[in-house]
C-alpha cells in the first residue's frame, strides 16, 4: 500500500489553485492524498476559493482532510509536500511590473528583464519565510516551488538555504514537449526523451527521441520552421492571442539557431524590440489575466458556493499541475522519472559557471534528484546564458545587501536593457512602485 500524502498548497488564493485540488483529486491511484491545505496571507483571497475547494472535494474524495488557514504553525504542520505559488505584490504589482519597463521602451513582462527582477526582489523574503516555516513545523517535507521569477527565487534559496528541501520546477517546456508531442502524433509527452539546458526561461533542446531512440528533432524543427510552435497548443492560457505571438516567435528562434530548439521565452531577449513594438502600454497580460482567468476562476467559485455543488463546473486538471504531482510522486514513490528542474549547475553544464541555477533533465526519486550531464555548450547560448546569469545573482546579492548599485548593474545587465541610463530610469519608477516589499536599497 502506498503512504498518503498530506499536501499544502502556499498562496491558496492563486487562479490556479482549484485546477491543482482536481488534478490531485484525479490522480488518488497514482498519488493517494489523506489531507489538503491550503495557506495564504491574503484571508478574503483564498477564503472564495477555498470554500468551493471544499465542496468539491467532499463530493469527489469525502475522505480527504481539508483545511484552509492563514496561519504559518497550522498550514505547516504535519505536511509532506508544499507546493507554492506566491505571487507576492499580486496581480496590481504584475501590472507595475509590465508598463514601467515599457515606458522606456523596454520589454514589460512578468518574469524577464526589468519586471522579472522587481518581481524578483519581491519574491525572495516571502519564499524563504515558506522555507523557514516548513523547517519549523514539517523539516522532512519537500517544497516545489513555481513561484517566479522561479531563476531568482532558486538563486536566492542558492545563497541563502542552501541546504533545503526545494526544488523549482517551471512548466513552460512542459507545455512546449506537449506541442512537439502533438505535432508529432504521440499520445503524450512521456512518448519522448528529451535533452534541454539553459536557465529557468531561458533555454533549449538539444535532443529529442522516442522510447526506441528513434531521433524526433527533425521533424519537429520543419514543423517549428513553418509555424512555430502555435498549432496543437494544450488547453490552458497558452491559447490565447498574446501568448500566440510567443508561440509564432519561436519559428524566428529558430533561425537565429538552427541547431536547437528554443524556449519561447527567448523572445524577450533576442526579439526584444519586435515584443515593444506590439506591446499595449495600456493594457498588458496582467490585464488581460486579470479581466479573464481572475475573473473567471472567482465567477466559477462563487457559484459552485452559491449552488453548493461543483457539479459542470468547468475547472479541469491541466498539463501545470500534472507535472507538480509527477514530481511529489516521484519524490515519495522513487518512480525514477526524468524532469527538466531548476538546480546548481555543479558541472552538468561542463563550460559554465558551478554555482549557476541552471534548468536540466534530473532524475528524480526517494533522495531528490540527480541532475544529468549536459557537457560542453556553444558559444552563443553560452554568452547569452553568462549575461542572464549575472544579471540574476546580482538581483540576489542586491537583496541581500540592500544594493542599490548591484540592482541597477543586475537591470543594465539584462539584454533586454539598452544602456545603463535607461536602466536608471527604470529602477527609480520601480523602487517607488515598490516601496512596501523591496528591502531599502542604499
Ligand atoms: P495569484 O495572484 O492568483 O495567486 C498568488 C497568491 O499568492 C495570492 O492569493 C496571494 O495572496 C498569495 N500570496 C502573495 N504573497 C504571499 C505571502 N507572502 N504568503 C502567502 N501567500 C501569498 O497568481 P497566479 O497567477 O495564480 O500565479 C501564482 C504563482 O504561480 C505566480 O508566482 C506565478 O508566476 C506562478 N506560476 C509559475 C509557473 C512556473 O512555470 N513556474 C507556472 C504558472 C504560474
Ligand atoms: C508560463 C510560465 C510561467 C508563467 C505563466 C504566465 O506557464 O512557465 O512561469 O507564470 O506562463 O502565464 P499568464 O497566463 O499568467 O501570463
Ligand atoms: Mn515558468
Amino acid at each position: 500500500m502506498k503512504k498518503k500524502n498530506s499536501v499544502l498548497i502556499a498562496g491558496g488564493g492563486s487562479t490556479y489553485t482549484p485546477g491543482i485540488v482536481m488534478t490531485l483529486l484525479e490522480n488518488m491511484d497514482e498519488f493517494p492524498v489523506r489531507k489538503i491545505k491550503l495557506y495564504d496571507n491574503d484571508k478574503e483571497r483564498q477564503e472564495t476559493l477555498a470554500e468551493a475547494c471544499k465542496i468539491i472535494i467532499a463530493e469527489k474524495a469525502p475522505e480527504v482532510e481539508f483545511l484552509y488557514t492563514t496561519d504559518p504553525e497550522e498550514a505547516f504542520t504535519d505536511v509532506d509536500f508544499v507546493m507554492a505559488q506566491l505571487r507576492v505584490g499580486k496581480y496590481a504589482m504584475r501590472e507595475q511590473d509590465e508598463k514601467i519597463p515599457l515606458k522606456y521602451d523596454v520589454v514589460g513582462q512578468e518574469t524577464c528583464g526589468p519586471g522579472g527582477i522587481a518581481y524578483g526582489m519581491r519574491s525572495i523574503g516571502p519564499v524563504i519565510e515558506l522555507i523557514d516555516y516548513m523547517e519549523k513545523y514539517s523539516p522532512n517535507a519537500w517544497l516545489l516551488n513555481y513561484s517566479n521569477p522561479a531563476a531568482i527565487v532558486a538563486e536566492a534559496t542558492r545563497r541563502l538555504r542552501p541546504n533545503s528541501r526545494i526544488i523549482n520546477i517551471c512548466d513552460m517546456p512542459v507545455c512546449l514537449e506537449e506541442i512537439m508531442a502533438r505535432v508529432l502524433k504521440l499520445n503524450s509527452r512521456k512518448d519522448m526523451e528529451v535533452r534541454y539546458y539553459g536557465l529557468n526561461h531561458f533555454g533549449w533542446w538539444t535532443s529529442i527521441k522516442d522510447k526506441d531512440g528513434n531521433d524526433l528533432m527533425e521533424k519537429i524543427k520543419e514543423h517549428v520552421r513553418l509555424r512555430g510552435y502555435t498549432e496543437d497548443i494544450p488547453a490552458g492560457q497558452h491559447k490565447e492571442e498574446s501568448w500566440l505571438e510567443a508561440m509564432r516567435a519561436a519559428k524566428e528562434l529558430l533561425e537565429i539557431e538552427p541547431e536547437t530548439l528554443p524556449n519561447t521565452y527567448l523572445k524577450y531577449y533576442l526579439m526584444a524590440d519586435d515584443t515593444v513594438a506590439h506591446a499595449n502600454k495600456d493594457y498588458t497580460r496582467a490585464n488581460e489575466v486579470m479581466d479573464r482567468r481572475e475573473k473567471q476562476i472567482f465567477e466559477t467559485c462563487n457559484k459552485i458556493i452559491k449552488d453548493g455543488t461543483s457539479e459542470g463546473c468547468g475547472i479541469k486538471s491541466s498539463e501545470h499541475s500534472t507535472y507538480i504531482i509527477d514530481l511529489a510522486k516521484a519524490l515519495a514513490y522513487n518512480t525514477k522519472e526524468r524532469m527538466l528542474l531548476i538546480v546548481e549547475n555543479k558541472g552538468a553544464i561542463e563550460n559554465f559557471d558551478r554555482t549557476a541555477m541552471v534548468e536540466i533533465p534530473c532524475i528524480v526519486g526517494k533522495d531528490g534528484y540527480e541532475p544529468m550531464v549536459m557537457g560542453a555548450i556553444p558559444t552563443f547560448q553560452k554568452g547569452l546564458m553568462e549575461q542572464q546569469v549575472a544579471s540574476e545573482k546580482l538581483t540576489v546579492e542586491a537583496w541581500i545587501e540592500g544594493s542599490y548599485q548591484k540592482l541597477w548593474q543586475a537591470i543594465t545587465m539584462s539584454k533586454t536593457v539598452p544602456s545603463a541610463k535607461v536602466a536608471k530610469l527604470i529602477l527609480d519608477d520601480l523602487i517607488e512602485a515598490n516601496k512596501e516589499f523591496w528591502p531599502i536599497l542604499k
